[in-house]
Order: structure tokens, then C-alpha cells, then sequence
């Protein structure tokens, strides 16, 4: 058995095979007009074209399994991940999964599944991918969004403070992400640890292959163990508008409602912050309210951002 690129020559073969992969699913959920059973030839064609498709062939040269995978602004998206059933359980799957994501370079990789399918969604969330969105696309049936981002979170310390500090390249970028909380530009290592002494406290430092990216701030803001406010939420100056931000607040949220027991997560941002309340929406939080601070002088004003969570 090997694993190769696919060519266009390929297609017609690739596209039997999906109906011998899909079909039984399909019949089984009632489902059997589902996309991989009535995609048109043509189709099939230009989706290759758009795509990095990867076959498996037996001894004897025929494709009996496949995935293919787009690579867009550091993200991977994979799809038609299929082996035929009769080679099912020898792990063959698990190789193409790994194989095109280890060809197709990327900070976070995602995918479409339906739901109502056990093996493949059991076997994505073994694999470390999580849910982030569903659909309902016909009665009793479910797309679930997953994905798995190659950022993760571990707990700050000391030695990060240097990196983390370095990104704000003046005062005002300083005081975008600080606000009013450090007496002097630029900060000290030490003057980072001082702001996260004390218990209800979870400074987290987010590392790509154990280079540091970003960094935020998780506290009990008061006695209710059910409200989480983030602060000091920064990604390396030269990595923005990469995902990572992103990335970086739905793992915190996750952390926060999981670790935590976080029901509500809120945070201030000043409101000429843009790419920081763009970065925030995105994940889901909205603007509940406005402040008004002084800072070295100057008048600001702040929006205060909230987002409820699912009690887990
Ligand atoms: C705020 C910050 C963490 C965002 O991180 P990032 O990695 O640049 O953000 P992402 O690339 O993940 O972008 C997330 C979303 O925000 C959007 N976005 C980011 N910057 C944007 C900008 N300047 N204008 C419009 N949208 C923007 C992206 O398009 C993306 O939205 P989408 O997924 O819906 O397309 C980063 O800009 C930063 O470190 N800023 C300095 C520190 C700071 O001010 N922190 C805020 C303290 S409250």
C-alpha cells in the first residue's frame, strides 16, 4: 500500500470510489441524494483543480482510498477523507489524515462531518479536532464544523515575559493593550508577574511548536466562579491577522468553560481598538456597554464586551 499525489487522470476512479465509500452511509441515513453521491462529473474535475488530492493504491495499482486538502490564509480545510470498506480498520484513514496535513503547512486545519456518522466524528475528536459549528441540513441530520488549531495554551511564566513584552513597540500600542495597568512603558518582567500574584488568577501563554505567539489573561473578576473576564490579550506583532488571535480566545473560552466553569466570559477593549473588537466578535462576543477612562492625560473610550457560554 502506498500513499501518492493524485492526478487529474485520476478523477473518474476517485469519483467510484466515493460512491463505494459514501454509498452504504448515505442509504443508511436515508440520505441518498447527500453531495458525494450526486456531484457531477464536471464538478468533480474542478474541485481536483482547486485542490491537493492524495490516493492509496493496493498491489495491484487500484485507488482504494483518498482525502484532499486546500490550504487558505493558514488555514487547512480536508474533505473526502474515504477508504473502501473492505480496507477499513487497518489504519489506512489515519495515514491519509496525517499524511495531508504534514504536506499542506497550516496554523489550524478543519473540516465538515455529519454528525450522525459515529465512526469518522469519533474518530476526528481522538485526533484532538472540536466542534466549532453545526448546521442542520435535512431532518436528523447534522454537518458538524470541527477543527484543531496547532496553537495551544500552557500556563505563563517569567520567561515569556520578555517576548511578550517586546510586541508593544511604543506607548500607545502599550496602552491599547494594557490600558492603565502598568505604571511605566516599557513594562519589566517582574511588573508582569506583580499583575498576576494572587489566587483567581490564570495568566496562559499560547506557543506554536513551543514558539511563543501570544498571551491573555484569565481571572475570577469577583466571587461568582461563573464569570471569567479576559484581559492583556496580545499576538506577536509580526503574526497578526494570521488566525492566531482567533485561535488563541475560542482555546481560552474552551479553557475557561471547561476549567473553569465559566458561564460568561466579558472583557474591555478601547473602542478605536478595531482589529481587536473585530478579533473578539468574531469568536462570538458582542458589546454590552461603554466606559470612559483617563490615561497619561488623554480621554479614551472603552467598549465592554460579553459572551455567554453553555454551563458544561
Ligand atoms: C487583538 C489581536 C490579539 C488580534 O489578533 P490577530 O491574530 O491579529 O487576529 P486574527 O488574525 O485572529 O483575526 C481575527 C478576526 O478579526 C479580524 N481582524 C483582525 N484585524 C482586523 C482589522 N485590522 N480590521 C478588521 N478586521 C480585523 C479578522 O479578519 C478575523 O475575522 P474573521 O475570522 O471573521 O475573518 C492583535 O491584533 C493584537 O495583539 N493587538 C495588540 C494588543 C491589543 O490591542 N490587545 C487588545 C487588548 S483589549
Amino acid at each position: 500500500m502506498k500513499i501518492e499525489l493524485a492526478t487529474i487522470q485520476d478523477v473518474p476512479e476517485l469519483q467510484e470510489l466515493q460512491h463505494k465509500a459514501f454509498g452504504p452511509q448515505c442509504i443508511e441515513l436515508g440520505w441518498e441524494d447527500a453531495p458525494p453521491m450526486t456531484e457531477s462529473l464536471e464538478h468533480a474535475y474542478e474541485d481536483f483543480a482547486q485542490c491537493t488530492t492524495l490516493k492509496v493504491l493496493d498491489d495491484k495499482g487500484r485507488i482504494i482510498g483518498s482525502i484532499h486538502g486546500k490550504e487558505t490564509d493558514g488555514s487547512l480545510y480536508m474533505g473526502r477523507l474515504m477508504v473502501l470498506p473492505e480496507y477499513r480498520q487497518q489504519g489506512i484513514g489515519k495515514q491519509l489524515f496525517k499524511e495531508i496535513q504534514r504536506l499542506l503547512p497550516h496554523n489550524r486545519a478543519w473540516l465538515c462531518t455529519c454528525k450522525q456518522v459515529p465512526a469518522p466524528y469519533e474518530f476526528y475528536l481522538r485526533e484532538g479536532f472540536k466542534p466549532f459549528k453545526t448546521e442542520v441540513v435535512g431532518p436528523g441530520l447534522t454537518w458538524v464544523y470541527m477543527e484543531k488549531s496547532q496553537i495551544s495554551l500552557r500556563p505563563f511564566n517569567i520567561n515569556d515575559a520578555p517576548t511578550i513584552l517586546s510586541w508593544c513597540k511604543d506607548r500607545h500600542a502599550f496602552r491599547l493593550w494594557s490600558a492603565d495597568r502598568y505604571k511605566e512603558f516599557p513594562a519589566q518582567p517582574n511588573d508582569m508577574m506583580e499583575q498576576y500574584n494572587g489566587d483567581n488568577t490564570y495568566p496562559l501563554t499560547a506557543v506554536v511548536n513551543d514558539i511563543i505567539v501570544g498571551h491573555i489573561l484569565l481571572r475570577y473578576p469577583t466571587e461568582d466562579k461563573t464569570h471569567i473576564r479576559f484581559g492583556f490579550v496580545i499576538v506577536d506583532d509580526s503574526k497578526r491577522g494570521m488566525g492566531y488571535g482567533k485561535q488563541m480566545l475560542r482555546l481560552a473560552i474552551d479553557f475557561a468553560q471547561r476549567e473553569l466553569g465559566a458561564q460568561m466570559v466579558s472583557l474591555g477593549v478601547f473602542c478605536d481598538n478595531l482589529s481587536a473588537i473585530e478579533c473578539y466578535k468574531s469568536v462570538g462576543f458582542r458589546i454590552t456597554g461603554e466606559d470612559a477612562y483617563s490615561i497619561d492625560g488623554e480621554d479614551l473610550k472603552g467598549f465592554e464586551m460579553e459572551m455567554e457560554l453553555e454551563k458544561i
